[in-house]
């Protein structure tokens, strides 16, 4: 259990973070989780923003996106299991909307899994939309993906 939200610090990941966003990765993403490497590529983008939530030096959570043109898409956010339910991932998506404001963005995009439900009701939640169904998007499983969009 998070002792105060109010502790909580959001940073710009960096290189020294990897291993506990993997950590992560393999506690919640059991069908498909990121490698070390796909994180070290994304940190290589210019044109991906990836913010750690962390509380005493241990990463509770995180979030990725790309800004392109003048769209922003979120490719990974996750928290850790006993941090789950107390709003780490609603701050980690608050930065972001803070974060993308100085681009004067027209849309921000997701997919998510037809049975992650947890995800949809947050995205719900910030005025996130169902647009689309992408079928077999996860091919792990043959999960069909949601396509959920927030226009400005
Ligand atoms: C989805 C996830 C990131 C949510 O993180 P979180 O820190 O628990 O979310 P928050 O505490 O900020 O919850 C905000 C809202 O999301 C919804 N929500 C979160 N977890 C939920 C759950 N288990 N069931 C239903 N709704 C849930 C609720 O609407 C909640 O608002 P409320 O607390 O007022 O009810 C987290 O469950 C997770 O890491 N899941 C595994 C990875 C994943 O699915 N990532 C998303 C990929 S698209």
């Amino acid at each position: 259990m998070i002792n105060n939200l109010s502790n909580l610090k959001i940073e710009a990941v960096n290189s020294s973070h990897i291993n506990s966003l993997c950590e992560i990765e393999e506690e919640v993403n059991l069908k498909n989780p990121w490698s070390k490497r796909a994180f070290l590529d994304e940190l290589n983008k210019d044109y991906a923003y990836y913010y750690v939530a962390k509380q005493e030096n241990i990463i509770l959570g995180f979030i990725g996106i790309w800004v392109v043109v003048d769209e922003c898409h979120i490719v990974n956010l996750a928290v850790k299991k006993a941090f789950q339910k107390q709003g780490i991932a609603s701050i980690l998506l608050k930065k972001v909307l803070e974060t993308i404001k100085k681009y004067n963005l027209s849309l921000i995009t997701l997919e998510v899994r037809e049975s992650n439900l947890a995800a949809q009701r947050l995205y719900e939640k910030f005025g996130f939309k169902k647009i689309a169904l992408r079928k077999n998007y996860y091919s792990d499983y043959q999960e069909d993906g949601l396509i959920m969009s927030l226009s400005f």
